[in-house]
């Protein structure tokens, strides 16, 4: 549920940009996007640029249609804060 959501800092997401452990920002959210890795239309690679990091300018680039929400939506960890 919502109450199990992580407040996610960018050196936290940094930690998670092995293809193993992938996390990646998209609007203000955080998702785990290991698991749709092998999945991605555009291939692992395009989509491991960026692990670890905010992609949500390369995402609208890419396919802005995309509704990445609806599609991760159980890959939610959280939601992206500033550095304390
Ligand atoms: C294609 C999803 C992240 C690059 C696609 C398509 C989907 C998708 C559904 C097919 C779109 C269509 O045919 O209209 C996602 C999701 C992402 C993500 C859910 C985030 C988790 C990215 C990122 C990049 C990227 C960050 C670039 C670095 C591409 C490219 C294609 C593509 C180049 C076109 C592949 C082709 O048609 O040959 N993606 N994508 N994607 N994606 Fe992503």
């Amino acid at each position: 549920g919502v109450d199990q959501l992580m407040r996610v800092t960018p050196s936290m997401l940094k930690e998670h940009n092995k293809k193993d452990d992938a996390w990646s920002a998209f609007n203000g959210k955080v998702y785990n996007i290991t698991h749709y890795l092998p999945y991605h239309p555009g291939g692992e690679k395009e989509l491991m640029r960026v692990a670890g990091r905010d992609g949500t300018k390369l995402f609208s680039l890419t396919h802005a249609w995309v509704n990445v929400d609806y599609m991760l939506d159980g890959c939610l960890v959280g939601f992206l804060v500033p550095e304390p």
